[in-house]
């Protein structure tokens, strides 16, 4: 017997309780079905990422079914939308369609349209309920679902946001059928972190992974395993002032080496996969890991497509300064997640300096 097509999952975070949904190709059809309970009479806005035109007309369609007064909207595809003037542009496409506090805006995208939409749902009006249907592999496994929310300052990433839960999330892995190889192994850089926050068990999992993912069964089953592990930490700490710091394994160099590459170079997920090995190199002097796993890392991270060699077009200086800017390090100390095995976590303040410098200069061979 094949597993259900169709999962269900009930989220529970600090008071906020609500369905996250997780399925094959279609299930973005059965939007309306499944919020109607809840949706009654409610007004919609939609805002869409321009490339999952098709999927957002499908979800619009399916809670028109459902007698819902829907308006639609586009935001252009990339970084740059998650800005103060989309935020003030959605706010005043949710006036223009009449909504009020009770009303509801529905993201349809991956994490950049999944944090402005969120953002736009947390402020306007003092904030209205929030759907959010990720569609990429990255949303799915990661930003559609702890509640961070925001958008991009000149002077940083993620410098103004809020916490906001949806009251429902929708993933079809369906949707990630037309995304890029090269986006869906971004996603799949956070899998691969997952599984060493997890313990040898999902790590083993992602390890023996195929081929990058497709859609199916298989797939939502490790989605869910990512999903589960993300909310039961962030369940304990919604707020991000202890153990949800440990979602940041190999995201303080990467971050660095993200910002260093000016955002363009590498995508996050890529940088994640570097930054991950360095990471893993440092526990490997501060905590002990054994270095097998550095070793099985790079065989997934390659076989994903994922860069496991830093490029020498950028200086270990310039990704230390970014490092440094990067908001998550404040001002006197830089955090570190590193493991003495998989599953098994210490975050550490200032790791010596020396170890950053040479974790991030053996990437280079
Ligand atoms: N809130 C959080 O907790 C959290 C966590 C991690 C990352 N993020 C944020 O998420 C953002 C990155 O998200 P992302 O990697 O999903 O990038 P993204 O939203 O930019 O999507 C990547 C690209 O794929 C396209 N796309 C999306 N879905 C598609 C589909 N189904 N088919 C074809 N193309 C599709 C988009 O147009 C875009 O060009 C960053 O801004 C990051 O800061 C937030
Ligand atoms: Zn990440």
């Amino acid at each position: 017997m094949s597993a259900p097509a169709t999962e269900r999952l009930t989220v529970a975070i600090g008071d906020h309780e609500y369905a996250l949904h997780l399925g094959a190709g279609g299930l973005v059809g059965e939007l309306g079905r499944l919020w109607a309970p809840r949706a009654a009479g409610t007004g919609v806005l939609l805002a869409h990422d321009g490339n999952v035109a098709d999927l957002a007309r499908r979800a619009a369609a399916a809670l028109r079914a459902e007698g819902l007064d829907v308006s639609e909207v586009a935001v252009e595809p990339g970084e740059r939308s998650k800005s103060l003037s989309e935020v003030e542009r959605l706010c005043r496409a949710a006036a223009s369609a009449g909504l009020r506090r009770d009303d509801a805006i529905v993201a349809v995208g991956g994490g950049v349209v999944g944090d402005l939409v969120g953002y736009v749902a947390a402020s306007y009006q003092r904030g209205v309920r929030l759907v959010h249907v990720p569609t990429t592999l990255l949303a799915m496994v990661d930003s559609a679902i702890g509640g961070k929310t925001g958008v991009d300052l000149p002077e940083g990433k993620n410098y103004v946001g809020a916490i906001w839960q949806p009251e429902l999330v929708l993933m079809d892995v369906g949707a990630l059928e037309t995304l890029s190889a090269r986006e869906l192994a971004c996603g799949f850089a956070e899998v691969v972190k997952y599984g060493l926050l997890s313990g040898e068990e999902l790590f083993s999992v992602v390890e023996r992974w195929p081929e990058l993912p497709g859609p199916g069964d298989e797939l939502i089953g490790l989605i869910r395993r990512c999903v589960e592990h993300k909310l039961d930490v962030v369940a304990q700490d919604e707020r991000d002032l202890g153990i949800r710091a440990s979602l940041n394994l190999g995201h303080t160099i990467g971050h660095g080496i993200e910002a260093a590459g000016g955002y363009d170079l590498y995508h996050h997920g890529e940088a994640i996969s570097l930054g991950l090995l360095a990471a893993l190199r440092i526990a490997e002097h501060v905590c002990g890991l054994p270095g097998q796993w550095r070793e099985r890392t790079v065989v997934v991270l390659e076989r994903h497509g994922l860069p496991t060699r830093l490029s020498d077009t950028i200086a270990t200086d310039e990704i230390t300064a970014a490092m440094g800017r990067d908001k998550k390090a404040d001002a006197s100390s830089l955090n570190m997640v590193l493991l003495d095995a998989p599953g098994s976590i210490r975050l550490r303040q200032n790791p010596p300096r020396d170890l950053i410098l040479d974790a991030i200069e053996e990437l280079r061979s």
